[in-house]
């Protein structure tokens, strides 16, 4: 085999150099250069491009085979099961319990007949089968491997052909070719490229783990995902014990959808029905209103927290948990400006009850109502759900698959759903839940707000 020579590439401008420099002689870029493995010489490329183009009705389209698991939150975030020769990317803080998931993958596939490689590069084999014991029935399906080089993965991987192989943890993995140190942002890329390479050539679906780093001489998982098909992260506090498992990407299927997990005694357990898990705690106060966030393709009630209180010494506190900051500033304007509330001397403390966070905007009537509650001092019917987004003028805009959401408070017992006036529900009339129809903000807190 011919030897591979590495070179360093400045990540701005594209010029090379045998050596490491720290400041780039064309473009004068600073810190700019970057080891890779020397492309191959044009004379193999032109033997490798013979292969030249057909129409693509000439390809031959097989059904996707997918391998499926039984764990139904992991599944659904994949959009069904690993599809053959897929690499997947689960990323997420230390600790939160990406070993431990993939480890419960792995042994529920093996107990089912499928033969698995789980290579570590973090841990020993002893300390593996000391917690695989107490999370999973173990196999011998389950073939375990502790080693840092990407070569003798895929070496193995090939002569044992598995059905799926994991590798823990991509920055523990590294290439010998590469001068440069495992985790490197060079290192890290060429083994997710080796492996992408080997699963897609064996069609064997591939699992790497990657840490997400604070900046440091620790590349991480934000760098692979756009050579991966799959990008998961597993979130949460570390002492939280629900987790959230998120899909960022997926060529095979839709994204922002979620898995929730417990973290328990022995290993994760599923959690199938989050809505009643996150309004479990509620207590009837002012303050607290009940909102509906789609993730993926399930609706999750939510409890949107707001706590609004006398400033007491310099700025007024804007705190928020779970939403982003810019759109708590943005309906606290539209407050004050269209209602005419006084919040420029109130500390407002937003939060979405059970550390889930939220990005869509229909959730955002909760949010407004839950901080005129408090500010005002009234509670929300317990009975309630606030479905809807704020616009600049207090309007309340149209949501989508509202139905979805309101079948969703249906099943879970709520009384009424304040929704914007301009929904059209398409002949949809639930029999439980009543429809009240709000064309502003002053109108939603009228319905909803009992004082
Ligand atoms: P781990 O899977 O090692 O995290 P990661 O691979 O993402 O770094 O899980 C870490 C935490 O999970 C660890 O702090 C202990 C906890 N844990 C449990 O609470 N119960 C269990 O059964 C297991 C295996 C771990
Ligand atoms: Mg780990």
């Amino acid at each position: 085999m011919a030897k591979s020579f590495s070179q360093f590439v400045c990540n701005s401008c594209g010029a090379t150099s045998p050596k490491y420099l720290g400041k780039c002689p064309e473009c004068q870029t600073w810190n700019s250069f970057v080891e890779e493995i020397k492309p191959k010489s044009s004379k193999t490329l032109n033997k490798l491009q013979k292969n030249s183009a057909q129409p693509i009705t000439k390809f031959f389209s097989e059904e996707e085979i997918r391998l499926n698991t039984d764990l139904e939150e992991f599944n659904r975030v994949l959009g069904g099961g690993f599809v053959l020769g897929s690499l997947v990317l689960i990323g997420g803080d230390p600790g939160i319990g990406k070993s431990t998931l993939m480890l419960q993958v792995a042994s529920e596939l093996a107990n089912k007949g499928n033969k698995i490689l789980y290579c570590s590069g973090e841990e020993s084999a002893k300390q593996i089968r000391m917690r695989a014991d107490r999370i999973a029935k173990l196999s011998e399906n389950l073939l375990l491997m502790t080693t840092n080089e990407v070569d003798t993965i895929i070496h193995s991987a090939t002569s044992i052909k598995p059905s799926l192989v994991v590798v823990d943890s991509i920055q523990t993995v590294s290439l010998e070719e590469l001068d440069s140190s495992p985790g490197t942002i060079s290192q890290i890329r060429e083994c997710t490229n080796r492996l992408m390479k080997f699963a897609k050539t064996t069609d064997i679906p591939v699992v790497i783990v990657g840490h997400v780093t604070k900046e440091g001489s620790i590349a991480g998982p934000k760098a692979l995902e756009h050579i991966v098909d799959t990008v998961l992260y597993f979130e949460g506090n570390t002492h939280q014990t629900f987790k959230i498992l998120r899909s960022v990407k997926n060529r095979f299927g839709s994204t922002n959808e979620i898995g929730i997990f417990e973290m328990k005694q022995n290993g994760l357990s599923e959690v199938s029905n989050p809505s009643e898990i996150f309004l479990n705690n509620r207590v009837e106060s002012s303050g607290s209103v009940i909102a509906c966030s789609l993730e993926g393709t399930r609706p999750v009630l939510i409890e949107v927290q707001a706590l609004v209180s006398q400033t007491n010494y310099g700025y007024p506190q804007r705190n928020s948990t779970g939403i982003d900051p810019k759109r708590l500033s943005m309906i606290l304007a539209v407050l004050e400006k269209r209602l005419g509330y006084k919040l420029g001397s109130q500390d407002v403390f937003l939060n979405l009850a059970g550390g889930i966070k939220v990005s869509e905007p229909a959730i955002d009537l909760g949010i407004a109502v839950s901080i005129a509650s408090s500010y005002r001092d009234f509670v929300v019917r317990k009975s309630d759900i606030a479905l809807g987004e704020v616009g600049l003028n207090g309007e309340i805009r149209v949501i989508s698959q509202i139905e979805k959401r309101i079948s969703e408070a249906e099943k879970l017992g709520f009384k009424r759903a304040i929704i914007p006036d301009k929904t059209d529900l398409k002949g949809f009339s639930p029999k439980s839940i009543q429809i009240v129809r709000v064309s502003g903000i002053r109108n939603a807190l009228k319905e909803m707000l009992v004082p």
